[in-house]
């Protein structure tokens, strides 16, 4: 039986505390939040990345933009913002219309506002451990470990894709809390194997229910970020499902992170940290 780290309330807690100093210190602090076009999965993320602003204390200023925007008029956008002294973070929420390099996009946005660390100087300055922006969900699994007590120094750490946004961050946030770190992707060979050798596993490769406990090795600690909308029926009357077969790997776990409730809230909660951050930074 494995313990259950709770996303929904470690997440809360870190909100609370970013509410918290930014009511005892007094800061004034905004995130300007850009979306294109309408896609609906985005459409819900921005809105719960507004109802946690709401909820800390810090202001949000809100970009809907059609999707036919040009990569010109979003840069135009963001030029004004970068430019504006009340605006402390900018976001604007992946994935882009195709038409739009988003490439381009994050690297014009002020490298003091990049509050999802996803630009070069936020991955450059994370790749060699000085002080910058760290992209919100795996430092927010971060948390998730270090809040539920298991130990990174030392251990084995196989992460599970190589994406910018997750895995890549990832490997270096584990090494920098020096666990011995792995990443395998869809060319890795023997990879139950590998999996197996993990003290912690970490999965991010967009499979649902990939992974059973044919990956797992007993006593593991298994963080899910994948999110699936699945059918219900055909899966225990639950809407949604991880990368993890929750139910085959559970009980060889010492600890799991469930869908949804686990890695999920932690995303926004980090960003309201980064959005303080960049307060303080300034
Ligand atoms: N799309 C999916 N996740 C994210 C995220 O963390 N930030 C942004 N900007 N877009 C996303």
């Amino acid at each position: 039986m494995a313990k259950i780290i709770d996303g929904k309330k470690i997440s809360q807690e870190i909100k609370d505390e970013v509410r918290a100093e930014i009511e005892r210190d007094g800061i004034k602090a905004c995130l300007a939040v850009i979306i294109v076009g309408e896609d609906p999965a985005s459409q819900v993320y921005v809105r719960n990345k507004k109802t946690a602003c709401e909820y800390c204390g810090i202001k949000s200023l809100s970009y809907e933009l059609p999707s036919e925007t040009s990569e010109k008029e979003l840069i135009e956008l963001i030029d004004k913002l970068n430019k504006d002294n009340e605006v402390h973070g900018i976001l604007v929420q992946l994935p882009l219309p195709e038409h739009i390099d988003e490439d381009n996009i994050i690297e014009a946005i002020d490298p003091a506002k990049d509050v999802d660390g996803f630009s070069r100087r936020s991955v450059g300055a994370l790749s060699i451990g000085s002080d910058g922006f760290i992209s919100c969900t795996p430092a927010g699994i971060i948390e998730l470990l270090k809040r539920s007590g298991v130990e990174m120094a030392g251990k084995e750490c196989v992460v599970m894709g190589r994406s910018n946004i997750v895995g890549k961050p990832m490997a270096m946030l584990m090494l920098r809390e020096n666990a011995t770190v792995t990443v395998v992707h869809s060319k890795t060979r023997h990879i139950e194997d590998v999996c197996s050798r993990a003290d912690i596993l970490i999965v991010a490769i967009g499979k649902p229910k990939m992974i059973t406990h044919d990956y797992v090795k007993d006593g593991a600690a298994v963080i899910d970020v994948g999110i699936h909308r699945v059918d219900p029926e055909t899966n225990g009357g639950k809407k949604l499902c991880g990368d993890v077969d929750y139910e085959d790997v559970e009980p060889i776990a010492s600890y799991i992170t469930p869908v949804p409730g686990g890695v999920g809230p932690m995303t926004i909660a980090m960003l309201m940290k980064n959005v303080l951050k960049a307060v303080k930074r300034r």
